[in-house]
C-alpha cells in the first residue's frame, strides 16, 4: 500500500484551472475544494488534488513532490525537467511566437541583433534565437509581456498567442512561431503508485476521446455499406445491424467532431438516410 494519497497538482487560478477542474469532474474525479485551500480530497479514490501555479507544477512534479500535474507543455519544456508527459487533455492549444510591433518593418529573426526582447519564456526563446543566429538582448519578465513593447521596455516580444486578439489589441504582430503547445497531463518518474497514475490516464483518457469525437448513426443500402465504411472507418470498426428491410442495415460509428459535417453530406450523397449525431460525454476503447 502507498504511504499517502497520489498527489495531483492543478493549476490554481486562470483560464487552465476551470478547464482543469471540470475535466477531472467529467472524469469521476470529484472533490469540493474550499475557498483559498490549496488542498482538496477526492471522493472514492486516494487522490489528493494540490492547487498549485501552472508555472510550477512541472518542477514540482521533477521534484516528486507530486506524483501527477496538469500544465502547459510549453511550461514542461521551458523549464526542462525529467517528467514523464502521459495524455494530451485536447485544451489550451496555443503556440509560442515572436512578435514585433505592426508599425516596425522587421522582416527577419537577425534584424533583432541588439534589440530587446521581453519574454516569460527566456529559455525557448534563447535557444530558439541561438539556433537561429539571432543575438538580441533578452528582458526576462514573469507576465503581461505583451504590453513591454508599448512600456518602452522591448522592442519585440516572444509570448503565447491562442486567438491572437491580445496581439491585436497591443498593435502586434508575428515575425516567426517557436513552437505549439497545449494542457498534458505529467507523471513524476518517481510517481510512488503507477498503477492509480495510469487509472487516471485512462479516466481522463475516456473524457478527452468523448471530447473530440461524436457518435454518428444512420441507414443505408446494403449495396452501398462498402463506400459508407470508406467515409466512416471509425476508431477500430463500424458496428452494422440489420433492419426489417434486409437490403438496409444500420450503422452506428465514432467519428471525429471537426469532420462529422462534412461526413453527414458525403454519407447523404451516397443514399444515407436518418443520419443522427450523439455527443458522447464519455468512453472506454
Ligand atoms: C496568455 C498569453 C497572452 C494571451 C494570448 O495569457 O500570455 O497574453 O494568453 O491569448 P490570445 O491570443 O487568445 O489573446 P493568459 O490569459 O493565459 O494569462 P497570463 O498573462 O497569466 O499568461
Amino acid at each position: 500500500m502507498p504511504e499517502r494519497n497520489l498527489r495531483l497538482g492543478v493549476p490554481s487560478k486562470g483560464r487552465l484551472a476551470e478547464q482543469a477542474v471540470a475535466l477531472l469532474q467529467q472524469a469521476g474525479l470529484n472533490f469540493r475544494r474550499q475557498e483559498r485551500s490549496l488542498f482538496a480530497r477526492a471522493r472514492e479514490i486516494p487522490v489528493d488534488i494540490t492547487f498549485l501555479r501552472a508555472d510550477d507544477i512541472p518542477v514540482l512534479c521533477a521534484e516528486g513532490a507530486i506524483d501527477m500535474g496538469i500544465t502547459g507543455s510549453d511550461l514542461v519544456a521551458e523549464h526542462g525537467v525529467d517528467v514523464v508527459t502521459r495524455l494530451a487533455l485536447g485544451l489550451g492549444r496555443c503556440r509560442l511566437s515572436l512578435c514585433v510591433p505592426e508599425d516596425r518593418d522587421f522582416q527577419s529573426l537577425q534584424e533583432l541583433d541588439g534589440c530587446r526582447v521581453a519574454t516569460s519564456f527566456p529559455n525557448l526563446t534563447a535557444a530558439f534565437l541561438r539556433q537561429h543566429r539571432a543575438d538580441p538582448h533578452l528582458v526576462s519578465i514573469t507576465g503581461s509581456v505583451e504590453i513591454m513593447v508599448a512600456l518602452g521596455v522591448a522592442d519585440a516580444v516572444v509570448d503565447l498567442v491562442e486567438t491572437g486578439s491580445t496581439l491585436a489589441a497591443n498593435r502586434l504582430r508575428i515575425l516567426e512561431d517557436i513552437g505549439q503547445y497545449e494542457t498534458v497531463l505529467i507523471q513524476s518518474t518517481s510517481c510512488r503508485d503507477t498503477a492509480l497514475a495510469d487509472r487516471i490516464v485512462r479516466r481522463l483518457q475516456g473524457v478527452v476521446i468523448a471530447r473530440s469525437y461524436s457518435l454518428l448513426e444512420y441507414n443505408v443500402a446494403r449495396a452501398r455499406l462498402p463506400e459508407a465504411e470508406k467515409i466512416t472507418p471509425g476508431f477500430h470498426s463500424p458496428t452494422v445491424s440489420s433492419l426489417e428491410d434486409c437490403d438496409w442495415c444500420a450503422v452506428r460509428v465514432m467519428v471525429r467532431q471537426s469532420e462529422v459535417i462534412q461526413v453527414m453530406e458525403r454519407l447523404e450523397s451516397i443514399g444515407a438516410t436518418a443520419i443522427l449525431e450523439t455527443a458522447i460525454s464519455n468512453c472506454r476503447l
